[in-house]
């Protein structure tokens, strides 16, 4: 069947509306209709006014919704190396132990002694957290990453309110960080402070300079945005301990380092997890992900309530704790994520964990090597699981890291991250995964390759580019800044 995706114009629901059209029936309405709806739901709460939806078979609708998915770029369809993001295969039995009906027709509220099961999942997957990352306070509470570094940085307040030092304003934050790093520190009501870095790394001295009894955390990326393991972890972390501050680690590049290192044994007090990168939770997944958090021991009766508990095998939800930050979400977090995340662990067990950091730096490390003759390499020939190259030498033929990020959609391949981390001009991040294998990786290098030589001889080519997509060069700052939510004729 040929494919759809060159097409710019699949219409919108509304336009393919014929009123009176139907998908679904809920009753016939006859005499009883209306007190059947009275009971369901009163007069009061109706609408007086038609709802104004399109009108559909439920045929055109499927069509409707697979057309729109053929045109989009995944991991499912394509390769994805969207750094920071860890676009990797989700195993589909995580999908199918995640729809189980004994997990998805249950509620919180029922007896506990009728959720034993979902919530030995759940204290499981705590205790496998703990173990991997030596920081064995744990909640799987928050909804994201950055809401995991929001839930972390209200413990570290609550802790150094509890011991009177509430001088602690400042949050020490490497220029190589993450957006959502500074941003999680203003929004707990702290300073967020930049630490320039030399080398691509954390500089001690600049540090040393900052680090004084002001200092609440220090939050640092290991291994960072640039793809290196900050090999002075351990003097950093004592430095900041020694002040009497904390240490949050980032945890969203857990992927390079799981089974291998414990960030506790590196100086770590919290951490986040992106359930949706590391343990190939999909990014989404129907709702928000899932950003667990792991505090030292010590730092565990600030953690949102409830708490999963267990006396005597019986597993139990606890509210009475006094010391909690209070909740941050609802009841134990994003649970389907839960049971993908415990599933795939269940899976590979403690050796197929090391793999995956093994595979995934030796796949960046690979690429980076393909790629390094064609492209600048501003921060060292080694990587961990992902890297940073610039397009500083294809932008003296006018063609930037943008135009290169659009031509690869030509070849059929999604971007790299653009632009980030701030620090490298042309930046183009890329992490290939460890489950995509060696051809890919060749071929994502031959294509980045031939982009290089074109820019070099015809970068009108790669200029105007995508060429084959539905839609080429958007604006994309309108869209952001004046999107259309609403349709026209509602
Ligand atoms: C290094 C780093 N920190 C934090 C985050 C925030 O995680 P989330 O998108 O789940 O909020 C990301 C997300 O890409 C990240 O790459």
């Amino acid at each position: 069947m040929a494919s759809d995706f060159g097409k710019a114009d699949v219409p919108t629901l509304f336009e393919e509306s014929v009123e009176g059209r139907v998908g679904v029936s809920l009753f016939e309405e006859d005499e009883n209709t209306d007190s059947l709806l009275e009971n369901v739901v009163p007069q009061c709460f109706r609408r007086s006014l038609p709802l104004g939806l399109p009108e559909l078979s439920e045929l055109q609708v499927m069509r409707h919704f697979i057309r729109l998915s053929n045109r989009t770029l995944g991991v499912d369809t394509t390769f994805y190396p969207l750094g920071s993001c860890t676009m990797k295969y989700n195993p589909k039995v995580n999908e199918l132990t995640a729809a189980d009906e004994r997990f998805l027709y249950t509620h919180p509220f029922q007896p506990q002694r009728t959720l034993q099961g979902i919530l030995k999942i759940c204290f499981e997957l705590c205790q496998w957290l703990g173990e991997l990352t030596g920081l064995r306070g744990v909640s799987l509470q928050p909804a994201a990453g950055a809401h995991g570094e929001f839930t972390a940085l209200l413990i570290a307040k609550a802790y150094f309110r509890e011991r009177g030092e509430s001088q602690r304003t400042q949050v020490l934050v490497p220029d190589t960080a993450h957006g959502t790093n500074p941003a999680s520190a203003a929004r707990c009501g702290f300073v967020p402070v930049a630490i320039k870095s030399k080398n691509g790394k954390v500089d001690l001295d600049e540090l040393q300079r900052h680090i004084g009894e002001k200092t609440a955390c220090l939050m640092i990326t290991n291994p960072n945005t640039l793809g290196l393991f900050e090999d002075a972890i351990c003097e950093i972390s004592h430095r900041v301990h020694e002040a009497g501050g904390l240490v949050y680690l980032d945890g969203a590049n857990f992927n390079a380092m799981v089974g291998r290192v414990r960030p506790s044994d590196f100086g770590a007090d919290l951490m986040h997890i992106n359930l949706h990168k590391t343990f190939s939770v999909p990014h989404g997944s129907g709702g928000p992900g899932a950003g667990p958090i792991c505090v030292r021991e010590e730092l565990a009766k600030y953690l949102p309530v409830p708490i999963l508990s267990c006396r005597d095998g019986f597993y139990y939800l606890e509210y009475d704790r006094p010391h909690s930050v209070g909740r941050v979400r609802s009841f134990l977090g994003n649970i389907p994520n839960v049971v993908r995340a415990y599933t795939y662990i269940a899976q590979l067990g403690y050796e197929g964990l090391c793999e995956v950091s093994g595979f995934a730096v030796l796949h960046a490390n690979y690429l980076l090597h393909l790629l390094s003759s064609s492209f600048d390499v501003p921060y060292g020939a080694r990587c961990m699981h992902e890297f940073v190259i610039d397009g500083s030498r294809q932008k003296k033929f006018g063609v930037k890291a943008l135009d290169i990020a659009k031509k690869l959609l030509d070849y059929g391949y999604h971007p790299p991250t653009t632009y980030f981390p701030l620090i490298v001009p042309e930046a183009l991040m890329v992490e290939p995964t460890e489950t995509e294998n060696k051809e890919t990786l060749e071929s994502f290098a031959n294509a980045m390759i031939e982009i290089s030589n074109i820019a070099e001889t015809h970068p009108e080519e790669i200029t105007d580019a995508p060429r084959t997509t539905p839609v080429s060069r958007l604006d994309e700052l309108s869209a952001a800044r004046n999107p259309v939510v609403v349709w026209p004729n509602v």
